[in-house]
């Protein structure tokens, strides 16, 4: 595997590459991540993936110092997968100059759910994702359904921006217990890590309750946002959308029978996790 941190290189590096299959990361890698490097090979080749923490996308409360990085480890699961180029650059590569022109999401999209709780963060998420889609110029990228609201305003992004990239969504990689994986796991304390599983199980609580026909969602939400806040969460959400445009469902979608996901935000302790299930 070729491990490349200046654009110039990585560009020389895959000239004349067509089918280039890219999956970006911020490192710390878990099986969650190699399940998209195995499902980036099935539609392309070479498989390129990258490695950067992106201080854009970081609020100035957040985690970005202490945000793990784990290279080394991370280079020889990369190496195992048959991975052909790490793009690995330092933040002079990828912002030589201050960063001002960016990409920002519509206010529907961008500003809701995750949006509301870590404001710019999908501004940071969509300006560092097209710059790294123009370095790679992959014909396919890679992104986990965990992050689903990061998958669709990407996926959008390509499409507004008619980039030659398709999108591919991966499934949620779980823990037998039903945790999504996530590297801001590894900040759980072992008595967290035995509780982490109720965010999940609150989705399927949620799921389960909307498929038997109860179709009152906020009353809904509002129940599994108690539940866990009575475990000891702080919840930030728990939200039914449309799966389409991630907008609350209308009476009409619901009696329409519109696809829907359910998101979630809550901390536990100092650490907050994300998940989200498909109803
Ligand atoms: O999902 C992530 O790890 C990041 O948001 C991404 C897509 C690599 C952009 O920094």
């Amino acid at each position: 595997m070729k491990i490349i941190s200046s654009i110039e290189e990585l560009r020389d590096q895959l000239s004349g590459q067509l089918r280039t299959a890219f999956v970006p990361t911020m490192g710390n890698l878990h099986e969650g991540h190699l399940s998209l490097m195995r499902l980036a090979r099935k539609h392309g080749d070479p498989v390129v993936a990258s490695i950067f923490v992106n201080r854009l996308q970081f609020g100035p409360n957040e985690d970005f110092d202490k945000y793990p990085r784990t290279f080394q480890a991370d280079v020889e699961k990369l190496e195992k997968e048959g991975v052909y180029v790490l793009f690995a650059p330092t933040e002079k590569d990828m912002y030589p100059e201050p960063q001002e022109y960016r990409v920002r999401p519509p206010d529907d999209l961008g500003n809701t759910l995750e949006g509301e709780f870590r404001p710019g963060f999908f501004t940071g998420v969509t300006t560092v994702v097209l710059k790294l889609l123009s370095c790679v110029q992959p014909r396919v990228a890679v992104f986990g359904k965990k992050d689903y609201q990061q998958l669709m305003i990407v996926r959008n992004m390509c499409r507004q921006f008619a980039l030659p990239t398709n999108i591919i969504a991966a499934e949620t990689w779980r823990a037998d217990d039903g945790l999504a994986l996530s590297s801001r796991n590894m900040y759980l304390s072992a008595a967290e890590r035995a509780e982490a599983p109720a965010l999940y199980q609150n989705l399927n609580f949620v799921a389960e309750e909307m498929r038997a026909g109860h179709l009152d969602t906020f009353q809904l939400e509002r129940k599994a946002m108690d539940e866990l806040a009575k475990r000891g969460w702080q919840p930030d959400y728990i939200s039914i959308r449309k799966r389409n445009d991630l907008q609350p469902p209308t009476a009409g979608d619901l009696a329409q029978g519109s696809p829907l996901v359910v998101l979630a935000a809550a901390k536990l302790g100092t650490t907050r996790l994300i998940d989200n299930l498909e109803i």
